[in-house]
């Protein structure tokens, strides 16, 4: 499903399994670093991207509340793990397993955070997709966005309590 405006090419890229996509940003999720890799697979340049917020590569498929599932746990202290749906500069389209942490100074405040990404395997994607799909038809459902959202983050938060197991090991279990 895909919102009015954002051009989408339904063609995938991929990464090999020995690269990684990196990419750091201040604590407002303002982009300030991106290596290589995030360069080559997001198709923008370095100048294009530092300082932007990290949403420009936001993928229309992506339900709402992965996204306040990540935030919530970071700005908590916490890491994350998560499967996630880039879109490149062109409409093409990556999946990515991220792992985010914050960084701390030495008084224990958040001064940035941290992306590091890998290829997910195939099986994981088609689970992920399957499962945002959901999460999107929740949060489309919903004329008022923030309700959808959270309507969908409780449908998240009851399938892990089902499963009995902690967000990450539901991540890597699927
Ligand atoms: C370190 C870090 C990395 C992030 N990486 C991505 C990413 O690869 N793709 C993405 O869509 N959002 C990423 N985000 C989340 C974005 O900040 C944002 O919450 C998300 O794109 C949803 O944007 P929206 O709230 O404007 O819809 C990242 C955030 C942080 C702090």
């Amino acid at each position: 499903m895909s919102r009015p405006g954002v051009y989408l090419s339904g063609v995938e890229r991929t990464f090999g399994a020995d690269e990684i996509i990196v990419s750091k940003t201040d604590t407002k999720g303002r982009i300030i670093y991106a290596n290589e890799v995030f360069l080559r697979m997001a198709g923008f340049s370095e100048g294009e991207i530092l300082n932007q917020p990290h949403s420009i590569i936001r993928h229309p498929d992506m339900p709402r509340c992965v996204f306040k599932l990540l935030w919530d746990t970071i700005e908590a202290g916490k890491e994350i793990f998560a499967y996630v749906k880039n879109r490149s500069k062109n409409g093409d389209h990556y999946w990515v397993l991220a792992h985010v942490t914050p960084t701390f100074d030495k008084s224990g405040k958040i001064v940035s955070y941290h992306s590091n990404r890998r290829s997910p395997r195939r099986e994981a994607v088609a689970k992920a997709e399957a499962l945002y799909q959901e999460l999107l038809a929740i949060e489309n459902g919903h004329a008022d966005r923030k309700v959808g959202m959270e309507a969908a983050f409780q449908a998240v938060v009851a399938k892990l309590q089902g499963a009995g197991v902690p967000y990450d090991e539901f991540v890597f279990s699927l």
